[in-house]
């Protein structure tokens, strides 16, 4: 009972076929040879990847043999709960290390979890965003109030926690938030309207700068109306305020800096501290920021450091006499409080061209054009810009446009259709056409593989070239609607803050035969069971995740019964949701997104 297509179609080389129809086959093509001939089958209640010469089938999990005790039995009975329950709970799910309380607030003493572990404070709530960083989180829930935990946000050690204290904490409401961005000291906080808000990362630096009194006039920022505005938070606007119906609809960060897009697909930046221009990634060098001390603003200029300091990779004797970190007017700034700088600034080179994507990893920028090209600018150490082999400088200083076409032949238009950078790690994902057949999509990665991120198969600390990840690339599907192939693209790609990187990607295969959902993917480091899997070993090439009954494990679409804001009260009944997964800081989450 299976499908034979009614024409012959041709199958790129580098392509495999991923399906999942109903009926287990009874026989497996073995060979390249049957995906290239006339008629194919396709597969059974389980994925089968068919690659050159070899059928991967899906086998049950195995687990670290260390899960064997009657208490581990009984956790992973529990931890096999559906993602709805019969009554239908939405169930939401949670792995890899708590050591700051930010993936389950909530149980006592569980440093990690080792499997896809169900979470009682996620229960029957959908959010619109959550972030996760080393010592903190936040999140949106779907009424747009932010809220933020963990011991890094509380500023108390788990011993310290009593009673309710660990509960995420609403501190921003009202503003209709739709996108978060973390760093170590802040939180960026995007409105439907186009508004950017910043927030401290810690609780007590809120409290203060809620008591802080405006002293007088001569305190610049009263003069702001922040303190009307409940003064726990401060809104960065454009430096040059933007036209009529222009606003930000999209933000990302690094660890010092800020990219920002606007709807009219200009590129703005915003430096979050001294460090913000390192390596270049601020796209600016020269700005203005507010005095502390009396009206007029103090002109900065942070030099990336490879400009500054040539010599500082030399021996200390051939080094010039040295050269000082910071120029003079910064010294007396303090970065660490959220209003020291309060401008987003325009990227002067990137003025005229329309950008649709901006993505910062922790200290690299990107932005992809309209058209699908890619630029790259800031830390290049491990390649994570991916300027190819000859391109080996640390940092690069202006925007620089990525080649993704090198390993494909000429007559192949490629067009990036997303970038997505966390770390020293960026995925690209790219579409490629060669006019005649069917187009595929490619994940190219780069940057810092030590840990596997760049999921080629290899562990490598600097790949400059952006190497196509395997099990994720070229992948195509039968679809029932146009009785044809067609390519599987990503839907969502988290790469974790962490220097020690994982990455999570959804596959995009809800439109397949199987219609039922999106697999789950995972690789890179797995020190703290990140990956999911019940092992602590990393993976170098991007693998499914899988339940502890070895079947898949799917990101699924839902109609709500109910859906619940983060205090508890029922916010809608009857709401289209779907799961979204997340690398965090040595864990992963997946929730539920109202969509
Ligand atoms: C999760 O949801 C999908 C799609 O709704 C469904 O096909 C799948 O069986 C579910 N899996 C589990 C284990 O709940
Ligand atoms: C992780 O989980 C719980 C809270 O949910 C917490 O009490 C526990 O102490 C956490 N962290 C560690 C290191 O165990
Ligand atoms: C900020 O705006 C001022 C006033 O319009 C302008 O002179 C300045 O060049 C701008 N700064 C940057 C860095 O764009
Ligand atoms: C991905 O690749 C690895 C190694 O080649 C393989 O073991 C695994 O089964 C592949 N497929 C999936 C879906 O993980």
């Amino acid at each position: 009972m299976y499908r034979n297509a009614t024409r012959s179609v041709k199958v790129p080389r580098t392509c495999r076929l991923y399906s999942t129809p109903a009926i287990p086959r009874p026989t497996r093509p073995s060979s390249k040879a049957v995906l290239l001939g006339t008629s194919f089958a396709l597969a059974t209640g389980t994925v089968v990847y068919i690659g050159q010469n070899t059928v991967f089938a899906d086998s049950a999990a195995v687990f670290d043999s260390t899960v064997t005790t009657a208490a581990e039995d009984r956790k992973l009975r529990e931890i096999s709960v559906p993602n709805v329950s019969a009554d239908g709970t939405l169930n939401s799910f949670v792995w890899g290390s708590n050591k700051s309380n930010t993936i389950s607030p909530e149980d006592a003493k569980v440093d990690s979890f080792r499997l896809p572990s169900p979470v009682k404070w996620l229960q029957n709530i959908a959010l619109r965003d959550l972030a996760l960083h080393e010592g903190h989180a936040a999140c949106i829930d779907a009424r747009g109030n932010v809220y933020q935990w963990g011991d890094g946000f509380f500023g108390a050690g788990p011993s310290d926690l009593k009673g309710q204290e660990w509960a995420p904490k609403q501190t921003l409401q009202g503003k209709d938030i739709v996108q978060l961005q973390l760093t170590d000291s802040r939180v960026f906080a995007l409105s439907a309207s186009g508004h950017v808000y910043v927030l401290p990362s810690h609780a007590a630096a809120q409290d203060s700068l809620s008591k802080a009194q405006p002293s007088t006039s001569s305190s610049w920022w009263s003069l702001l109306g922040a303190q009307q505005e409940g003064g726990n938070y401060a809104e960065i606007t454009a430096n040059e305020s933007l036209p009529w119906r222009e606003r930000f609809v999209s933000i990302s960060a690094g660890s010092d800096h800020l990219l920002a897009l606007t709807s009219s697909g200009r590129v703005f930046t915003h430096p979050i501290t001294k460090n913000a221009n390192s390596h270049g990634q601020l796209g600016l060098r020269t700005f203005d920021i507010p005095s502390p001390s009396n009206s007029s603003p103090v002109s900065v200029e942070l030099i990336p450091k490879a400009l500054q300091d040539p010599y500082a990779k030399a021996t200390p004797l051939s080094r010039p006499t040295s050269v000082s970190a910071e120029s003079p007017s910064l010294h007396n700034i303090d970065d660490q409080q959220i209003r020291w700088c309060d401008k987003l600034f325009e990227v002067p080179s990137l003025k005229g061209i329309a950008i649709d994507q901006v993505a910062a990893g922790k200290r690299s920028s990107f932005v992809k054009t309209t058209n699908g090209r890619v630029l790259g600018w800031g830390a290049n150490e491990y390649g994570q810009i991916g300027l190819g082999k000859d391109v080996t400088l640390e940092a690069i200083t202006k925007p620089t446009e990525v080649i993704l076409w090198r390993s494909v032949p000429k007559d192949v238009q490629s067009k990036c259709i997303g970038i997505t950078a966390g770390g020293d790690l960026t995925v690209f994902t790219v579409e490629r056409t060669d006019g005649s057949s069917m187009q595929t999509v490619d994940v190219l990665t780069c940057g810092n593989g030590q840990w596997g991120g760049i999921g080629n198969a290899l562990y490598r600390s600097a790949q400059n070239e952006p190497a196509r990840a395997k099990n994720v690339s070229g992948l195509i599907e039968f679809s029932e609607q146009t009785q044809n192939l067609q390519p599987i693209v990503p839907h969502a790609i988290s790469i974790s803050p962490s220097p020690a990187g994982h990455i999570v990607l959804a596959l995009d295969t809800q439109n397949g035969p199987g219609g039922s959902g999106r697999d789950l993917l995972l690789w890179g480091a797995n020190y703290d069971w990140q990956l999911g899997n019940g092992k602590r070993s990393s993976l170098a090439t991007p693998t499914r995740l899988t339940r502890p009954d070895g079947s898949r494990f799917i990101l699924a679409k839902a109609k709500a019964r109910e859906v619940r804001d983060l205090e508890g009260k029922v916010w809608k009944r009857g709401v289209e949701v779907e799961q979204m997964a997340v690398a965090g800081w040595g864990n992963s989450v997946v929730y539920w997104r109202v969509s």
